[in-house]
């Protein structure tokens, strides 16, 4: 990613709109800014969507759902690890879904790839249909993270995995807007989670992703990918 996008997204994010928009727009993208936030959110994601891409390491065949895509920009990448993939992505927001339609027309229309709207607390589809689940910065508005698990629980096929893609607290901590509404994990307080929520043989993936500028100062995030078992309920 160029350094003039990333101060773009810096200064987008530091200055109006306020950091209680951004909040509010990050966790349910709607109206007119809907689609230059999650944009924006892609490119600064997309060191994350790396690891959890790298680490799901997709098999032929594979039936897979991915929980708050945002834009949908990434879900080309998904198909070029193996053949026949099946690939679902739900997202609450209705601008998110239209943005993702859009982009992925052929992989739609080809039948690889479904797109739904719907809320994770609520998925639309029936028990132990996927291999895996993923999401990429979306655990931090689930309020009730409960719900969300037990959900994608009963849509894993038994031995099935859910990737959690996150960033550590201290990288979040820098940006403003999670002061508004942010619920975050750090890896022991979501490994717990997981065990109390039907997860097992929970393992992480780190990464320091490249250095950004944020306020004049270099930001060197880190990229998490909390890798979970289904277990026996
Ligand atoms: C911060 S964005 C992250 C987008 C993308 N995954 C990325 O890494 O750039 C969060 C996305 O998750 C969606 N989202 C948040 N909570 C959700 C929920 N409970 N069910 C479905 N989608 C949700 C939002 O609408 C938004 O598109």
């Amino acid at each position: 990613m160029g350094i003039n996008i990333l101060q773009k997204i810096q200064s987008f994010f530091r200055s109006d709109p306020s950091p209680q928009f951004i909040a509010r727009q990050l966790r349910k993208p709607s109206g007119e800014f809907a689609e230059t936030v999650a944009e924006k959110m892609n490119q600064v994601n997309k060191p994350l969507f790396d690891l959890t891409c790298q680490t799901l390491q997709i098999n032929d065949n594979e039936s897979i759902l991915e929980i708050g895509f945002g834009s949908g920009k990434f879900f080309p990448r998904l198909f070029q690890q193996a053949e026949g993939v099946q690939i679902n992505g739900i997202d609450h927001s209705e601008e998110m879904v239209q943005e993702a339609r859009r982009k992925n027309e052929n992989l739609i229309d080809s039948g690889q790839l479904q797109i739904i709207r719907a809320n994770s607390n609520d998925i639309p589809f029936s028990d132990q249909s996927f291999d895996k689940v993923f999401c990429n910065m979306v655990i931090y508005f689930w309020d009730q993270p409960e719900d969300h698990l037990e959900e994608i629980h009963r849509v894993l096929k038994p031995g099935g995995k859910f990737y959690t893609g996150m960033r550590s607290t201290e990288s979040m901590k820098v940006f403003p807007f999670v002061e508004y509404g942010f619920n975050l994990f750090g890896v022991s307080d979501w490994t717990t989670l997981l065990e109390e929520n039907g997860f097992e043989n929970i393992q992480t993936e780190l990464q320091s992703d490249p250095e950004i500028q944020l306020d004049g100062k270099p930001l060197r995030m880190e990229s998490i990918c909390v890798v979970a078992t289904k277990g026996g309920v």
